[in-house]
């Protein structure tokens, strides 16, 4: 497994590197929520750590070429470049497909990884640290259009949380981004 988190963390991180997306602050936000989420619930670290890495990996090149819709499909092609090569075993194969797909969430998830790359997903936008990241470090577009992708996916990451105490730590900041989005 480690070698294969080591060429998942090449390709997360040359793909950001290339395309500017996401920044490497908000994918480390998001793996490190994960890992931790995943510590806490005694779930598999690696598969978290994996699935966080790549969730997202071809984001940047969706972004580029205007088929933000189609980004998870994309990032599930490029990671499966990577696991047809490796070596780790076909259910942590798959379970590592399941947290590409299901990261918006889903009405039932594959797995406890799955549900845990969701849920750290969304610290990306809800937690005041991922907000101002976003802001400071996110994508090249007019502030108008900047607030009005806030305001879209605020309520979207939120709606998406599905672990109780995610969605406990996130809320009074949560609050605060409502507060702050209707003033801008
Ligand atoms: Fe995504």
């Amino acid at each position: 497994m480690e070698d294969f988190l080591i060429e998942a963390r090449k390709l997360a991180y040359s793909e950001t590197d290339k395309n500017d997306t996401p920044p490497v602050p908000i994918l480390n936000l998001s793996t490190n929520k994960g890992k931790e989420i995943a510590q806490k619930l005694g779930a598999n670290v690696d598969i978290v750590e994996a699935g966080t890495l790549l969730m997202d990996c071809a984001l940047g090149r969706a972004l580029k070429e205007n088929r933000r819709e189609e980004h998870v499909k994309m990032s599930l092609d490029l990671a499966n470049e990577l696991l047809i090569k490796s070596t780790i075993n076909e259910d942590e194969k798959e379970n590592i497909r399941r947290c590409i797909l299901q990261h918006h969430g889903v009405d039932k998830f594959y797995s406890l990884e799955s549900e845990i790359c969701c849920n750290a997903d969304c610290y990306r936008f809800i937690s005041l640290k991922g907000f101002i990241m976003q802001a400071r470090y996110g994508r090249d577009m007019s502030f108008e259009e900047m607030v009005e992708l806030f305001k879209e996916k605020v309520d979207e990451k939120w709606n998406a949380i599905s672990i109780p105490f995610v969605r406990e730590e996130l809320s009074p900041q949560h609050k605060i981004i409502l507060e702050m989005l209707k003033v801008l």
